[in-house]
């Protein structure tokens, strides 16, 4: 069973479309969303329908509820393009979910907790805090939201990023990651996990946000696709 996760597309429709071409040649039996479809990019209407017409397990992010709750008044760029319909999709998604994958029990969430992990860090509460809740203790944890992929293991467990489809850091090209397994089985079994990394055509992504006056902190998007540095 493969499964691709993808996060983090923020509006920029021509890296999900490069994405989307990745996906269809490798096909995964799954595709699950682990948050931030829109917000920042100028086409997260687009983003928005791709995956919910591609995706088949989903858990929302940080920009998917402020904008989806109109948190804040200056996002309002975005709720006149996603329209009232998307917006309490957007805000209705669950938090987190859970996945049983070759016997290891996986937490899923978008972010935030664990972001520090992006650095340096060898503070063992912060690190397994994460594989603790619910009354569950997780083998493994999936999150997105640092924008930069990762698989690695710390000593509570797995712990794995997607990474950004159109926002990502570090390295500017569409990434997501893959896990081949065993679905809903609680016996160990063998588990591949890997890095999707895709190249798109960035400046077209950026061409697109030039030639849209209205895209709130524009240029720190522009740079952000064509550079992967952090600019607001
Ligand atoms: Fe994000």
């Amino acid at each position: 069973m493969k499964i691709a996760l993808i996060a983090d597309l923020h509006g920029n429709y021509p890296a999900t479309l490069a994405m989307d071409r990745e996906l269809n040649r490798l096909q995964p039996d799954e595709i699950w969303f682990l948050g931030d479809a829109v917000g920042k990019g100028p086409q997260s209407r687009d983003t928005c329908d791709w995956v919910r017409q591609n995706c088949t397990r989903f858990v929302g992010g940080n920009w998917d509820y402020g904008i989806g709750g109109k948190e804040f008044p200056a996002d309002d760029y975005y709720w006149s393009q996603l329209g009232p319909e998307r917006m309490q999709w957007l805000r209705e998604l669950p938090r987190e979910m859970e996945a049983l994958i070759s016997g290891t029990r996986f937490r899923l969430f978008h972010g935030r907790p664990v972001t520090p992990l992006m650095y340096d860090s060898t503070d063992w509460a912060m690190l397994s805090a994460p594989f603790q809740a619910h009354g569950e203790t997780y083998g493994g944890v999936i999150f997105a939201d640092s924008h930069r992929p990762f698989l690695r293991t710390l000593d509570a467990g797995y712990i794995l990023n997607t990474g950004s489809v159109g926002n990502s850091l570090g390295v500017p090209k569409a990434h997501g990651i893959l896990i081949d397994g065993e679905l809903d089985s609680e016996t160990p079994a063998p588990m591949l996990m890997s890095i999707l990394s895709v190249p798109y055509d960035n400046e077209a992504a950026a061409d697109v946000a030039r030639n849209d006056p209205e895209l709130p902190f524009r240029e720190a998007y522009i740079t952000e696709v064509t550079t992967g540095i952090y600019s607001r």
